[in-house]
């Protein structure tokens, strides 16, 4: 059951563009089971999203939580940790009040491991007390937010203890985080055991990229305008460069990250992501299945990278010590947990090719994503191609071509830059450029993307979570890449100096193309 609200606060009074929003956004009651409640995730984005849905009356009325992780807590130490979790990342302020303390009492949580029978016992007498306390009518939303090694033992005790599906009074839904697999033979193992449980339709695997506001916005620029979507194909379209940059490096996370590598843990999924929002076709209707479909037809549509010529496509890189903000920096092998001749990649970079109508295998699509680069910068950037005949443009005149740039952080907004006449005498061409700003555009503060999946999935509305056959597909698509890194070392590790572009490789795979990567 949903409740209609309109936003027309007295804030939103004053601003036209908020004016008679309508939202359908609130959920069935429900309890929400954290398994990795005391990690890093549940502290930093989880709990602090979730306080903050309540505190803006979009959870539904009657809810729990429930903690589910090995640390040995009581109900009382869990509410302290979240309290602090939510006061040091979430930007509210130090919970307290009523708000904070109803919020307080529907939390509880369990201390067990993850294949113990007796503790998923605890966990259904604890389903059982919210349903009589908070009259959660009997709906469960499970959230593995723990390492995905034990995300298929965790579904299977869901599954035996008849906490799944199956068994349940009402509605139970999976939600996933990445990585799903390290590589496509694990990645279809665990939906072999995952699917055995849950239905696909009950299955959210989250990607937060696609929650963060400028990539939604992305849909909402290529199908409510009729502006850009004549021109998006390879008549118009030179190229695609897709970043994912961070400044951070591997923190403490060293342990999980040897494992991964930048490969699997950004270009898999979220690069991959935004890469199939640029390129899908018009989906039929805006429900979950026609843009997902959509996705995945994208992905099939991605040449295979062919192994003679691997190197003209992938380059990896990893950082050396150096300077970020002034600040000197370790190198990545002497980050915490890191091997000292590691050989994992903190930076990689594709080229993918698009075969179908509308890319014509003539659209090159850049991505790339590195740890301890000059600039934390998320962006994705379409370069047009040039005028078919100069007719203007003095000596000495960049005439450069349009672009058009989606900016998804620090900075949110969106940048069309075009060729203009220099006021005055001659004909001087500059390039100039249109900027919006979501902040000041809308006047409103943008929501973290965790707040906008987590209650999309208590709503049922999967748009923004990846279907099974576009997981296997991105992974299809990464892994000529993946077998070749990791049967041969690296002889140039480390490549890049942190606080740099990255590699001089990855400037050479642009450079082999005419073509440059645009400054961090
Ligand atoms: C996570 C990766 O999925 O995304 C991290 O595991 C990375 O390594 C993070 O730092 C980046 O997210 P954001 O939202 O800060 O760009």
């Amino acid at each position: 059951m949903s409740i209609t609200t309109t936003v027309t606060t007295s804030d939103g009074q004053s601003n036209p563009l908020r004016a008679g929003l309508q939202s359908h956004r609130i959920a069935d009651p429900c309890t929400i089971v954290l398994f990795g409640a005391t990690g890093d995730l549940t502290k930093r984005m989880l709990m602090p999203a979730l306080y903050s849905l309540r505190l803006q009356d979009l959870l539904p009325s009657d809810f729990a939580i429930v903690g589910y992780s090995r640390s040995p807590w009581s109900d009382d130490q869990f509410r302290e940790a979240m309290k602090e979790g939510i006061a040091q990342f979430a930007q509210l302020g130090h919970p307290q009040g009523p708000v904070w303390d109803d919020f307080a009492r529907r939390l509880s949580y369990v201390s067990g491991d993850f294949d113990d029978v007796e503790c998923y016992r605890q966990l259904q007498h604890h389903l059982e007390t919210d349903l009589t306390e908070f009259n959660t009518h009997g709906n469960a939303l499970y959230y593995l937010a723990t390492p995905p090694v034990v995300f298929g033992e965790i579904v299977r005790h869901l599954d035996l203890a008849k906490l799944g599906p199956k068994d349940t009074r009402g509605w139970c839904r999976l939600v996933i985080e990445k990585p799903f697999g390290t590589d496509l033979t694990s990645a279809r193992a665990l939906q072999r055991e995952i699917e055995k449980v849950f239905p696909e339709k009950q299955i959210y695997r989250i990607d937060h990229y696609l929650g963060k506001e400028p990539v939604q916005d992305l849909m909402a620029l290529r199908f409510s305008n009729v502006i850009f979507e004549p021109l998006w194909n390879y008549r118009y379209i030179k190229s695609v460069q897709i970043t994912a940059a961070e400044t951070v490096g591997v923190e403490q996370r060293g342990g999980y990250y040897e494992r991964a590598g930048a490969l699997r843990d950004m270009l898999q999924n979220h690069v991959i992501n935004l890469m199939t929002l640029v390129a899908m076709e018009p989906p039929v209707s805006s429900d979950a299945d026609a843009l997902r479909d959509e996705k995945f037809k994208v992905l099939r549509a991605v040449r295979p990278i062919p192994s003679d010529r691997l190197d003209h496509h992938a380059v990896r890189g990893q950082y050396a010590r150096g300077e970020i903000a002034g600040a000197a920096v370790a190198a990545y092998r002497e980050e915490p947990d890191v091997d000292v001749e590691s050989s994992t990649e903190t930076y990689a970079a594709l080229k993918l090719i698009v075969d179908n109508w509308r890319w014509g295998g003539q659209v090159p699509f850049y991505l790339r994503s590195g740890k301890r680069l000059k600039r934390k910068n998320s962006e994705i950037a379409i370069a047009f191609r040039s005028v078919p005949h100069r007719l203007f443009g003095e000596l000495g005149d960049q005439f450069e071509t349009n672009s058009l740039v989606v900016k998804i952080q620090p900075e949110e907004g969106i940048s069309l830059s075009f060729n203009a006449k220099y006021p005055g005498q001659a004909m001087h061409i500059r390039s100039v450029s249109m900027d919006f700003a979501y902040g000041q555009g809308f006047g409103v503060k943008i929501a973290p993307a965790y707040e906008r999946l987590l209650a999309d999935a208590m709503r049922d509305d999967a748009t923004l979570f990846t279907r099974w056959d576009a997981v296997e597909a991105a992974w299809e698509v990464v892994m000529p890449v993946l077998e070749r890194w990791q049967s041969e070392r690296p002889a140039d590790f480390p490549n890049y100096a942190a606080g740099s572009q990255g590699p001089p490789a990855a400037d050479a795979l642009l450079a082999a193309d005419g073509d440059s990567w645009r400054q961090l």
